[in-house]
């Protein structure tokens, strides 16, 4: 890996003040892995008390709004994600994309606003299980980061990170090969070159996440151009989670 691998678990609706010792331990276990930088985005509610007591790792959110503020009831803005102690956001997960029907524009304005708040932000894609059988999952994927890549990112190209997931591995425990996910990240690679010219497009961080537990960490990551993991299911437990980022420190 060229790049310091980055693992981020994302706890998606999972988590209360009782699972404060779960993100403890992954906090305090990641000390022993320098080598990679270790991330975590728990639920909102969790977002201050995560973010006082870490001392060895990344917290975010896995969402925010496209605005800084308004009548927008129920929503969480990026300079409130950076108030509770925030450091990084998720924006454009299948999830947010399918559930909440975000389009690939409001990703693009989510992403700018965390940028702009001073946040890190992973922008996430993915192709369907249709898309990958019927081919079309280069084509996709190309459209989805057109649409949802800030337009430049001028000084804070070391805050972003693609995330690239295919919807039909998440949560299922089906993978790609790690020859399919190197390939797809080395086209979103080329994406990133063409958009934002070779010395800032190299430098960005491409992570894969759908279905990688501590068991497949090792070889999920080894291939070229993938910079990291963005695990869910598998960072609810510290030994789970840490079991990945000790892989990671093994191929850094
Ligand atoms: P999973 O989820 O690790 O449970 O497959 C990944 C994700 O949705 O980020």
């Amino acid at each position: 890996m060229p790049h310091r691998p980055y693992i981020v678990g994302n706890w998606k609706m999972h988590g209360t003040r009782s699972d404060l010792s779960v993100a403890r331990a992954i906090d305090r276990g990641a000390q022993r892995y320098l080598k990679v930088e270790v991330a975590l985005a728990p639920p909102y509610t969790m977002l201050h008390a995560v973010s006082s007591e870490a001392e060895w790792i990344g917290v975010g959110a896995q969402n925010c709004h496209a605005e800084q503020s308004g009548a927008f009831t129920g929503e969480i803005s990026a300079p409130m994600v950076a108030d509770a102690g925030g450091s990084f956001v998720i924006v454009g997960h299948s999830e947010r994309r399918e559930y909440n029907h975000e389009c690939s524009a409001t990703i693009r304005a989510k992403a700018g606003a965390a940028l702009e708040a001073g946040l890190r932000v992973i922008v996430c894609c993915g192709e369907s299980k249709g898309m990958r059988d019927s081919g079309d999952a280069v084509e996709f994927i190309t459209a989805q980061l057109a649409g949802s890549l800030p337009e430049t990112i001028e000084d804070a190209a070391d805050r972003l990170a693609i995330g690239y997931e295919p919807i039909w591995a998440i949560g299922t425990g089906v993978t790609p090969s790690a020859a399919e996910i190197s390939d797809m990240h080395s086209t979103i690679r080329d994406i990133l070159v063409e958009r934002y010219g070779e010395q800032v497009g190299r430098d960005i961080r491409i992570i894969y996440g759908g279905s990688v537990k501590a068991d497949n960490a090792a070889e999920l990551l080894a291939g070229d151009n993938v910079n990291g993991a963005l695990v869910g299911g598998a960072s609810l437990s510290a030994e789970d989670f840490l079991g990945i980022v000790s892989a990671a420190a093994d191929l850094a």
